[in-house]
């Protein structure tokens, strides 16, 4: 029998996510690539990455870049062949780098052959989606989609079809066992190319209860009636039997909208899910309920949220970005003065909590949102959905615009920055999506050789982490947090860290009077032991 830390191979990875369209072109078609990816595996191996999480990379009309999927054992053409693909995972592997891959279940594309046959009228594949009538003539209920507009629209065969995302992201129906061992069988199709696991995409919503109508709310009418359900628990359950346990995957599954009590029964070791997730609090702590209406972010807020999660989960998984939200320079920081200090400092921050840390592809460097002149310049078609939903609300060109421009995921699409020439080093063509102005300064280049770059406190910090026996397998416990200062410990049999970060553009100063931390500001008291410039991340050991 495996024990705990064998099966759990991966507690204590850091995994870099690759959004493969953005990452590197090698063909100069101006779309990345997973020759692109390969090429740049030496990067990541001394960046210090141990898995690497690939976002879809399958066969797609490319709705929604690629969580639209057309054929789940193909590779999108416009990223390369499956030659390509098991080459990327065999490189990988001689470097001691594990791959995940995403694994969109929740609905397949409208081009699948599964749903082109259910709408020309073949009853199995009908049955593999949810098809409808409506109710005189209307949709069947009034959910609606989390891209904004109502969850259901009409096929060619006349009826009405269920999609949670976009209209040409139809939902598979989980009821039907045929379904299951679809996706069974894709899942053994890639772990037997030697994949490591699979981030589930959406994966607490794949199983409906009913398809009564919802409470009316302000947005994703029909929630209760999917979430997190019974049927979803057990599919998951029936999952690791069938399969992960077989392979000794790492599973992360994203749960949109989930609670800490809800967290605990999808990840929990002792119910045989997921192994963790992704939860959100954090990324919508400036949501006023939608992401589209935004306000204050406070600091105070993000700690909360942080800290409340840290005790959640049995391995909490640390993020700050990814590609459907604005970069976290953009979001906690501040790009204008202290760009660099505060890309630093939400580097240690996501690296010294207790859990797996998540980088997304140029965080490392600091990227910042995309400078998008106008809606023109936006490819993201939740954007272009939300846009048309803001338009029949009869909102103003420049109020949609700046709502856009401001939350749009689009921000964290630009492509890597490499370097400093004209198309940044990602392509030698024309890039499928505006590169950001400025990397004239923030690229990997400068950065590899500018000893005090983001990169460079990345790669120090990652290594630091490694020989930490704290920060590897220690506790976590929060010591104080006023004045927006972030104190916590993390702590192992011989090593105690005091950990802090000032996530203000504010100096701080911390007091400490025997074995109470007291705060104040500059100049206000004589007893000052340690002060903190604006952003400022700093870890403190301590003797045991
Ligand atoms: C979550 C993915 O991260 C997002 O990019 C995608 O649009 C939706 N799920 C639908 O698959």
């Amino acid at each position: 029998m495996a024990n705990s830390s064998t099966k759990k191979w991966w507690k204590n990875s850091i995994v870099y996510q690759i959004y493969p369209r953005s990452f590197c072109d090698s063909n100069g078609d101006g779309i990345g690539d997973i020759p692109g990816i390969t090429s740049k595996l030496h990067y990541l191996k001394n960046l210090g990455v141990d898995i690497l999480w690939l976002s879809p990379v399958y066969e797609t009309p490319g709705y929604d870049n690629g969580y639209d999927i057309s054929d789940y054992k193909k590779i999108n053409p416009e990223f390369g062949t499956m030659e390509d693909m098991e080459r990327l995972i065999s490189r990988a592997k001689r470097l001691g780098i594990k791959i995940i891959m995403d694994l969109v279940i929740n609905h397949t594309s409208d081009e699948h052959e599964w749903f082109k046959k259910a709408v020309a009228g073949d009853e199995k594949y009908k049955a593999y989606y949810y098809f409808s009538d409506g109710k005189d003539g209307k949709r069947p209920n009034n959910w609606s989609s989390f891209f904004g507009g109502k969850a259901w629209s009409k096929a060619e065969n006349g009826q009405y079809y269920l999609h949670l995302f976009s209209k040409k992201q139809p939902d598979l129906n989980w009821h039907n066992p045929d379904v299951y061992e679809e996706v069974i069988d894709i899942m053994k199709f890639w772990l037997d190319k030697g994949i490591a696991g699979f981030r589930c995409d959406a994966i607490n919503i794949i199983y409906k209860d009913s398809l009564k109508d919802g409470k009316r709310r302000l947005s994703l009418i029909g929630r209760e009636h999917y979430l997190n359900t019974d049927g979803c628990h057990e599919i998951l359950k029936r999952f690791n039997s069938d399969v992960w346990s077989k392979y000794k995957t790492f599973i992360v599954g994203e749960a949109s909208l989930v609670t800490p009590d809800a967290a605990k029964l999808l990840s929990d070791e002792s119910r045989e899910e997921l192994d963790t997730l992704f939860f959100f609090e954090h990324m919508e702590v400036d949501n006023r309920g939608i992401k589209w209406l935004k306000k204050k972010y406070r600091p105070s807020k993000l700690i909360r949220i942080l800290d409340k999660w840290q005790n959640v989960l049995e391995v909490p998984t640390n993020y700050l970005e990814n590609h459907d939200h604005i970069r976290s320079v953009n979001h906690y920081g501040n790009t204008q003065k202290y760009w660099e200090k505060s890309a630093k400092l939400l580097c240690g921050l996501n690296l010294t909590l207790r859990g797996i840390p998540f980088i997304y592809e140029g965080e490392e460097i600091g990227m910042t949102n995309g400078d998008f002149r106008g809606l023109r310049d936006i490819k993201d078609i939740e954007s272009h959905n939300i846009n048309q939903s803001m338009k029949k609300m009869l909102l103003l060109h420049s109020i949609r615009r700046r709502i856009i421009l401001r939350t749009t995921r689009d921000n964290a699409r630009t492509p890597v920055q490499w370097d400093d020439t004209e198309n940044a080093g990602f392509t030698t063509g024309e890039p499928w999506i505006k590169i950001n102005s400025n990397k004239s300064y923030i690229n990997v280049k400068a950065e590899e050789e500018d000893n005090n770059s983001i990169l460079n406190f990345y790669k120090q910090i990652i290594d630091f982490r490694k020989k930490s026996s704290a920060l590897l397998d220690g506790s976590y416990r929060r010591i104080a947090s006023p004045n927006d200062v972030f104190i916590y410990t993390r702590e192992s049999s011989d090593e105690r860290l005091y950990i802090y970060c000032n996530l203000t553009g504010n100096n701080k100063a911390v007091e400490f009077y025997g074995d109470k931390i007291v705060f104040g500001n500059y100049g206000e008291d004589e007893r000052k032991d340690i002060y903190l410039k604006p952003y400022e991340f700093r870890i403190v050991a301590s003797n045991i």
